[in-house]
């Protein structure tokens, strides 16, 4: 357990340079899993070598699955085949990673052994009904605290059903489950969303060479296959490059260029919504990385508009709100958010803490259940609370940049489960960014 660590945000910039973001953590978290579950050894690069993906490595680590990490953002996998993990002699730590707990529910769902998997303070308030209901109807027998929170013991030896499921909530980590849960189904395991989102898990498993049926919106697979190793390459993580985005658009002078930056277009959603707001963002050298969409992104200082930001995009820039508050504190007139109720259950509740934190520094905001209307104008320094939120502490660095006076932001030792050295990276494109260890 790392000590709390309080960081100071004072007015900077311009931002010049040209940076690499650390790799994808979605993509990371599944390249890890299915490289485990694989018949012989895969290469994973670019893997984020953040908190939240170490501790889906070490789960594996602990049900006999032999790591190695040559370099850093390296991993060479011994998959043990579909069959061939280990029962855990220990609970599985997941830390502070939804992700990780959720998918791996879905994949011990079908082990031949008992496995818990506990998580830290956040972690244990998260939502795992939403994964326990469809895991349940498909034969598994998973126990939880009151509310359907962690830790989650789930009970080996189970025989599976294939089902058909349309989750009542648009959500990656709840259709991965399911989808992992039926590699060990007996018959098709099909998912139909609200709204389509990030379709990683599909496309991995096609990459290790399991056949999925899949399209926006639903995905279809059929239990009793074999993984095959393959060689992962982890594009820059969208939603890391995204506090860059927002930094370099809100200080005058700015110029960043963002290199090889992931293009999934579930992933996006922050970047329409800031080029409608007025933004200055182009996209160079656009290719192919492993089958995912990357391109260099140069952003420039431009002034901010407010809008109304469309429903249909939540979905695709569901990590990105804590910067969008920001960028929408300091935008000409109001920016209205509605349908984002989900970020009251991410490691925080997003609206709360960044209304609050973002009213601390002078802005108005009214909050509603499902999204708030903010107010741009001037912000104001002063003292805010990240409320140990890896995304909130980063959004709050990019308010102290521009703020009147600097911005003390309390809890930031979390952006370590995302972000591995945000603060060299940040002061090193101009941020004046320190860090006090409580
Ligand atoms: C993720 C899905 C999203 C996202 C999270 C990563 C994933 O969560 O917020 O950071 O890797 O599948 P939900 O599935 O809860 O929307």
């Amino acid at each position: 357990m790392s000590l709390a660590m309080d960081w100071i945000s004072a007015p900077a910039g311009p931002l010049r340079g040209e940076l690499v973001v650390p790799g994808d953590k979605s993509v990371s978290h599944r390249a890890m899993m299915l490289a485990a579950l694989a018949d012989g050894t895969s290469r994973i690069r670019g893997f984020l070598e953040g908190e939240d993906t170490r501790a889906t490595a070490e789960a594996f680590a602990r049900m006999g699955v032999r790591i190695e990490a040559p370099s850093p953002g390296e991993r060479v996998v011994h998959g043990v085949g579909l069959h061939g993990l280990a029962a855990p002699a220990r609970p599985l730590d997941c830390g502070n990673s939804g992700t990780g707990m959720r998918l791996l529910a879905g994949l011990l769902a079908g082990q031949a052994f008992d496995a818990t998997l506990v998580g830290d303070a956040s972690l244990s308030r998260r939502p795992m009904g939403r994964v326990i209901e469809p895991l349940t109807a498909m034969g598994a027998h998973i126990a939880s605290e009151p509310g359907g929170l962690p830790p989650l013991r789930i009970r080996g030896g189970r025989k599976l059903q294939g089902i058909a499921y349309a989750p009542p909530v648009a959500s990656a980590q709840v259709k991965s489950a399911i989808l992992l849960a039926g590699l060990y189904a007996e018959g098709e395991t099909a998912v139909r969303e609200l709204r389509p989102t990030r379709d990683y898990t599909e496309r991995m498993l096609g990459a290790f060479g399991w056949p999925v049926a899949c399209g926006p919106g639903w995905a279809r697979l059929a239990g009793g296959g074999r993984l095959r190793a393959t060689d992962v390459e982890v594009p820059a993580d969208f939603s890391s490059a995204a506090f860059f985005l927002v930094a370099a658009t809100l200080v005058p002078g700015s110029e960043l260029r963002l290199r090889s930056v992931g293009l999934h277009p579930r992933r996006t959603g922050l970047l329409a919504v800031l080029r409608r707001m007025g933004a200055d963002i182009r996209e160079e050298a656009p290719r192919d990385q492993g089958g995912e969409p990357v391109a260099d992104l140069i952003v420039r200082h431009a002034r901010l508009t407010g809008i109304d930001v469309p429903e249909a995009l939540v979905a695709d820039m569901i990590d990105e709100f804590p910067a969008l508050f920001v960028a929408a504190a300091v935008a000409r007139g109001a920016t209205t958010i509605r349908g984002a109720e989900e970020l009251r259950v991410k490691e925080s509740d997003r609206i709360a803490v960044m209304a609050r934190g973002l009213r601390a520094l002078g802005v108005r905001i009214e909050e509603r259940p499902d999204g708030a209307t903010i107010e741009g104008g001037a912000l104001g320094g002063g003292r805010v609370d990240s409320a140990g939120d890896h995304r909130c502490a980063m959004a709050f660095a990019m308010a102290g940049l521009i703020a009147e006076t600097e911005v003390r932001i309390a809890d930031c030792t979390n952006v370590a489960t995302s972000f591995p050295g945000f603060i060299d990276l940040a002061n090193g494109c101009g941020f004046a960014l320190r860090t006090i260890a409580e």
